[in-house]
């Protein structure tokens, strides 16, 4: 039997003869030679058919194969410093699994929403297929962060009879007899979790049915969301900028083939690095104006808002301290200045927007029910966060990351609808 192998360790056997599962991506022949772009998903490698040194079955096999074709190739691995991936296969035999006709997705152009339909198909391109091995070595490298740091992973339940980000675009579903809600955040879960364990992180799918078609929304995002007892705001900004250096030079360093296939500025990337630079929310208004933008003090920030102020540097910036009536009700107000809470929300740069929030919560049980009655929640669903502030509160911080916001960053993607498998959109719930 010869050897079975993959592309991404054909190293391992320059010389040997080895067999590999592949489909073919393209084919170009010069009369007594054919040459197959072979891709088996673990990267791409060259093998040449010389009409000479087959039979004629196996000349005659290669002539026939179309693209996505799956075949089983036979070959010698050899070094070939030309050929991109440094090696190339000569071919001794081919045994063709399938024959493949007309393959939707051609080497010409397509508009996104066929590729969109064809996202089963779609994934199996170079560059789709590039955003999916950094997308899973961007969740390998934060999930290294919060290990190293002694963090608990801990899974906050998808289905909740409660709003953690306000009850605009909830989901909504019947739980038996019950209303229930699909998770827009763990946090609140995370905060009990901190309570029990310290230093805790979640990392799962949460849901939003936003209503706006932007770039940067999905429906279906996954967060990782770190919640830490005994932490305050600025504590907690320095995890977040250490964990975000973590991540992009993690990615820098274990997928440098991959960022070059989908055409990345490396050096963009390079510059991230902690400190991260800090403004307020106040000083982001004043900046905005001698911008020209027409924004009251009191407003959410929107897209270009968030992309003007980024342009100011190359790494991401923290906003802090927004007015405690556009965020969340358990941000804990600033004890200096009430009307502002210890918030931030981190913006990468070169317009990719928010890709952090995050804040101090409230430790107070009287504020909290207070804040409670200010935003018509219901005591009795929140009952049991009310217990964390009754039973031995203590000063805690936490955040969220969008992992698809944080992949279209690092990828140089126009939009997140690339940065998933298969993402579900306003008006895309299809494959
Ligand atoms: O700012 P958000 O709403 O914060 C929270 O959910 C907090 N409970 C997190 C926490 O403190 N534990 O969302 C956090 C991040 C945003 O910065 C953004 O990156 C991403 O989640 N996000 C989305 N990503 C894609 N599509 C959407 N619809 C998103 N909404 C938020
Ligand atoms: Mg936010």
């Amino acid at each position: 039997m010869t050897n079975k192998t993959v592309i991404r360790q054909v190293n391992e056997h320059v010389g040997e003869k080895v067999v590999i599962g592949s489909w073919l991506n393209n084919k170009r022949s010069s009369g007594k030679i054919q040459f197959l772009q072979l891709r088996d998903g673990t990267g791409y490698i060259q093998a040449v058919v010389v009409k000479s040194e087959v039979s004629e079955d196996t000349w005659n096999a290669a002539k026939s194969l179309t693209q996505e074709s799956s075949l089983y190739v036979t070959g010698v691995i050899r070094e070939e410093p030309r050929s991109q991936s440094g090696y190339e296969m000569t071919v001794t035999e081919l045994d063709i699994i399938q024959l493949t006709e007309n393959y939707p997705i051609t080497p010409k152009e397509h508009g996104v929403d066929f590729l969109m339909d064809h996202r089963h198909l779609w994934l199996r391109s170079q560059k789709q297929r590039a955003i999916m091995v950094i997308r899973a070595e961007i969740i390998r490298a934060i999930q290294e962060f919060f290990d190293q740091h002694h963090f608990t992973l801990v899974d906050p339940p998808i289905l909740t009879p409660t709003s953690a980000e306000g009850t605009t675009n909830l989901f909504h579903t019947k739980y038996f007899d019950e209303d229930a809600y699909l998770t827009q955040s763990g946090q609140l879960y995370m905060e009990a979790a901190a309570m029990a364990l310290g230093k805790v992180y979640s990392f799962g799918p949460t849901f939003r049915a936003e209503k706006s078609k932007t770039r940067r929304h999905l429906i279906e995002f996954w967060m990782i969301e770190p919640e830490m007892a005994f932490t305050d705001h600025e504590e907690s900004l320095v995890v977040q900028e250490q964990f975000v250096t973590h991540v992009v030079q993690s990615v820098l360093k274990n997928c440098r083939s991959e960022l070059e296939a989908i055409g990345r500025d490396i050096t963009k990337l390079e510059n991230i690095q902690a400190p991260f630079p800090r403004i307020t929310y106040d000083e982001a208004i004043d900046f905005l104006h001698t911008k020209g933008f027409d924004i009251p003090w009191g407003e959410d920030f929107g897209a270009p808002h968030e992309t003007a102020i980024a342009e100011q540097y190359d790494k991401p910036v923290f906003i802090t301290h927004y007015p405690a009536g556009i965020k969340a009700f358990y941000m804990k107000p600033d004890p200096n200045r009430p009307e502002v809470v210890l918030c931030a929300d981190m913006i990468a740069p070169e317009g990719y927007g928010e890709i952090i929030g995050g804040s101090q919560r409230i430790d107070d049980p009287e504020l909290m029910e207070a804040r409670f009655k200010e935003h018509e929640l219901s005591p009795e669903t929140y009952q049991w966060y009310l217990d964390l502030r009754k039973y031995g509160s203590v000063p805690h911080s936490g955040f969220g990351l969008g992992l698809e916001r944080t992949v279209a960053w690092i990828c140089g993607l126009e939009h997140v609808r690339e940065t998933i498998p298969f993402p579900r959109m306003l008006y895309r719930l299809y494959p």
